[in-house]
């Protein structure tokens, strides 16, 4: 019999324990979690530090670095769990969106697990693993509710209708809000990773630089966002005020981005939560981590009224145990790939 044969009738375990292994940047990340909301283990070796000096990640440096450490958090994330790989019932795994030689070693990493050991592998949407990271934060958490989804690849606003059907009530129609914070990184001379180096500065700056107003309504896409516009008002101040030889204010210039950037995101978010008649907003993605955001959740929720899901700040950034998470749902249905999973560069919203 085939793996595959095999895996396709093989009966689903009770309490299932997966392992979430997520290659998608520059992060190798890999979690044990049971039942899709107990972390038992939670492991990343991060390769930004190796980025830093080229100003971003490099997908080469990437692919190479979690060819050298999989294995390693693999055995530190069995160890912390004191688990063995037979005690794994499926091995998940992010199949995209992402850098592709960077996923592709996660993907050939669970695979051979898969097959070695003859349990299933769970192909798992990055984006949709951010989303599932509220339910490691909530046990308690169910659908129906509105996420932010703000990243480095995506911003929007989505409703959990349920486990599987998410509904994209709008996104952004450029860049995304974590690649703003990024790019507005760069041009203050700030390191990589941007988005935690812009929310440090702006705590010494105030909010005082004009700059455009974010889509506050947008034709028939009440929900939509636009970020390139606010990027590119950034640089061309900082650019201007350096032309004319006058000293910017680097915190300001921080403080006012960020302002902008986030307010929008809060302000829509209460929105849809109120249009949708949902009662919990949560939030997914590296800028929920962003302390000016979550202050200003927790403010407004408490103001009205909302049940805020705010995930510790490790599980909005990239994590293996998000794919754990998302890898139960996907299990529960039988979601099990054969052994031609292939990488994808970009995976539907949905
Ligand atoms: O979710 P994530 O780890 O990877 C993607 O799926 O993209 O998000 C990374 C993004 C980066 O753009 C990073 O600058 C941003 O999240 N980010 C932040 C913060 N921490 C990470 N942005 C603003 N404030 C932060 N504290
Ligand atoms: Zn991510």
């Amino acid at each position: 019999m085939s793996y595959f044969e095999k895996i396709k009738n093989l009966p689903l375990a009770k309490d299932p324990i997966i392992m979430g292994i997520e290659t998608s940047c520059d992060e190798t990340a890999v979690a044990i979690v049971k039942n899709g909301r107990e972390v038992l283990a939670d492991e990343i070796i991060s390769s930004a530090t190796e980025h830093a000096r080229f100003g971003g990640v490099v997908p080469e440096i990437a692919s190479r670095t979690h060819t050298t450490a999989i294995l390693t958090a693999t055995e530190r994330a069995l160890k912390s769990a004191n688990l063995s790989l037979n005690d794994i019932d499926a091995f998940a795994v992010t199949e995209g969106a992402g850098l592709l030689g960077a996923l592709l070693v996660g993907v050939s990493f669970a695979k051979a697990l898969a097959f070695s050991t003859g349990k299933p592998l769970v192909p798992v949407s990055h984006i949709r693993g951010h989303i599932s990271a509220s339910y490691i934060a909530d046990k308690k958490l169910e659908p129906p509710f509105i996420t932010i989804l703000a990243s480095g690849g995506h911003t929007a606003i989505i409703a959990v209708d349920d486990y599987y059907n998410l509904k994209v009530l709008g996104s952004t129609l450029d860049d995304a809000v974590g690649e703003a914070f990024d790019k507005v990184a760069r041009v203050l001379g700030l390191n990589y990773p941007g988005g935690p180096n812009v929310e440090r500065l702006a705590r010494e700056g105030e909010n005082v630089i004009k700059l455009p107003k974010m889509l506050k309504n947008y034709d028939g896409g009440d929900y939509d966002f636009s970020y390139s516009g606010l990027k590119t008002a950034v640089i061309n101040y900082v650019h201007n005020q350096q032309s004319k030889g006058v000293e910017i204010n680097k915190a300001d210039v921080a403080s006012s981005f960020q302002h902008s950037a986030i307010d929008v995101l809060v302000d829509k978010a209460f929105k849809a939560v109120k249009e949708c008649g949902y009662k919990t907003l949560a939030v997914s993605g590296g800028v929920g981590a962003n302390g000016y955001l979550r202050e200003a959740l927790e403010k407004r929720a408490k103001k009205e009224n909302v049940y805020l899901v705010l995930p510790e700040k490790r599980y909005c950034t990239d994590n293996g145990a998000m794919i754990g998470a998302e890898g139960y749902l996907q299990y529960q249905r039988r979601n099990f790939a054969d052994l031609t999973l292939n990488a994808k560069a970009v995976v539907p919203l949905k």
